[in-house]
């Protein structure tokens, strides 16, 4: 017999398919309870152009900097990056860059990268000390940030130590994720992230550890970038070998609030543009081209006669979550083990829900370059109750010349990647071809996107 994998199917025309009812419809057939947020929908409806400027435009994008990246709680990186006293990150957005550094109480905070003497930055790279110590003339500061000691201190009297310990950056953290806010008078991190911690409350993300973390830098405007991941219409040409696998075009999209808004896309069901796709593909596509399954391993497991590829393969996640976590999931939805749930946080920042292997990407503008940006990816699972923490991933970062696919640990979600990259670096150029100055959404599939720009404008056209 054939493998699955070459089991033919048809494509239908891509106008001819697609219903943001869908997932509702799946949330029927689930034969556990409904977490509340997951049997509702929240749309925001709007049609204007986007004017093009808003990607292409110097100006525009300082206005950014000055009156949106100033003010906004923004994700540097996980607790289990930094383990112990000294580990630190950096995080760079415009002129600004932060250190956020595990203090010997186990605090973290965040110090501006800038000596006090004369201003050279006191980390070029994240890792660990054991003081900061300025490489120019040597300053140093411990690593809660108080200032250690001063060279020729004979020659400083006029300096007043009491006011040179190193000025703190606004930190908060949430379920192991942890923010920094340049504003010193930003309201809590809780409030600001609306409904997401109750949305993921069960889905013990304070016990995530970092499998991988990519970073690379990209051509294209932040905005791009992060729209790339904010929509599923794009699956049907840009990653076609994702159809026999993912319901593109049944995504459910909903807006909460200012800062928050998701898409989920039913997994382990082919694209509503499909015809004939048989269930053993399905169930070995998935599990070999999704990358974010329990397992890729194709020889270890089998369709059952009769059962569906998405029952199967949100069973074997279940037992396999439950495995790696120590918990028991026996009560848990088919579609928070399976589906593509993702959560975006304004203005920089995605992570999937779900019981495991979950994902995040981060967007940061590169430095004032309107047409380039730093993007992060990172994949989580999860430590068992019980034993010792897994270490970390280290940070691969890829130079613009390699691919995705270049880091293994991505799995197949390499190739995926690759693939949104190279409509980014056609995007920087499309844009600024345009003569129709303008780009038009989708009412409903690019609502996220119209939410990310609604919130940009909120502080953009905010009073000083
Ligand atoms: S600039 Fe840092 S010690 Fe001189
Ligand atoms: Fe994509």
């Amino acid at each position: 017999m054939n493998h699955p994998k070459d089991a033919k199917f048809e494509l239908l025309k891509q106008e001819q398919a697609g219903d943001p009812g869908a997932f509702q419809k799946l949330m029927e057939q689930e034969k556990v309870p409904v977490p509340d947020h997951m049997a509702s929908c929240n749309h925001i409806t709007a049609d204007d152009d986007l004017s093009i400027e808003r990607y292409t435009s110097q100006e525009f994008f300082e206005r950014e900097l000055s009156k949106m990246w100033s003010k906004t709680w923004q994700f540097i990186g996980r607790e289990d990056q930094i383990p112990n006293a000294g580990d630190h990150l950096l995080y760079e957005v415009g002129d600004m860059s932060v250190i956020v550094m595990r203090g010997s109480d186990g605090k973290i905070r965040g110090f501006h990268n800038s000596c006090l003497h004369r201003g050279r930055a006191l980390r070029m790279t994240p890792g660990h000390v054991k003081e900061l110590k300025c490489p120019y003339h040597g300053f140093t500061w411990s690593i809660d940030g108080a200032l250690a000691s001063i060279p020729c201190e004979w020659d400083f009297q006029h300096l007043n130590k009491a006011t040179h310990d190193l000025p703190e950056v606004l930190v908060d953290q949430w379920a192991g994720f942890i923010f920094i806010n340049p504003d010193e008078k930003a309201g809590p991190l809780l409030n600001y992230l609306g409904v997401m911690p109750d949305h993921f409350k069960d889905y013990q993300f304070e016990k995530a550890v970092t499998l991988a973390h990519v970073r690379r830098r990209v051509k294209g405007n932040w905005k791009v970038t992060q729209e790339a991941f904010m929509e599923s219409m794009h699956e049907h040409v840009t990653h076609p070998q994702l159809l026999t696998f993912t319901a593109e075009s049944d995504s459910q999209y909903d807006c909460y609030g200012d800062n928050i808004s998701r898409s989920v896309t039913p997994m382990a069901l082919p694209s509503p543009h499909t015809r004939g796709v048989i269930e053993g593909r399905t169930f070995y596509d998935t599990l070999v081209e999704s990358g974010r399954m329990a397992t890729a391993d194709s020889d270890k497991y089998s369709l059952s006669e009769g059962q569906t590829a998405r029952v199967s393969i949100a069973e074997l996640n279940r037992q396999l979550f439950a495995e790696e976590s120590g918990r028991d999931l026996s009560h848990v939805t088919v579609a928070e083990l399976l589906d593509a749930i993702l959560y975006s946080v304004f203005p920089n920042t995605q992570i999937w829900a779900g019981y495991g292997m979950n994902i995040l990407y981060r967007i940061i503008p590169d430095g004032h370059d309107v047409d380039s940006c730093i993007y992060d990816v990172m994949v989580f699972g999860r430590n068992k109750n019980g034993e010792p923490p897994k270490a970390s991933a280290e940070m691969t970062v890829l130079s613009v010349d390699q691919p995705f696919s270049a880091a293994p640990e991505l799995g197949a979600l390499g190739p995926v990647f690759d693939q949104d990259v190279r409509n980014l670096d056609a995007m920087a150029k499309g844009l600024r071809a345009s003569k129709k100055g303008a780009v038009t959404l989708a009412h409903y599939q690019e609502s996220r996107i119209r939410h990310l720009h609604e919130t940009l404008d909120k502080y953009l056209n905010a009073a000083e």
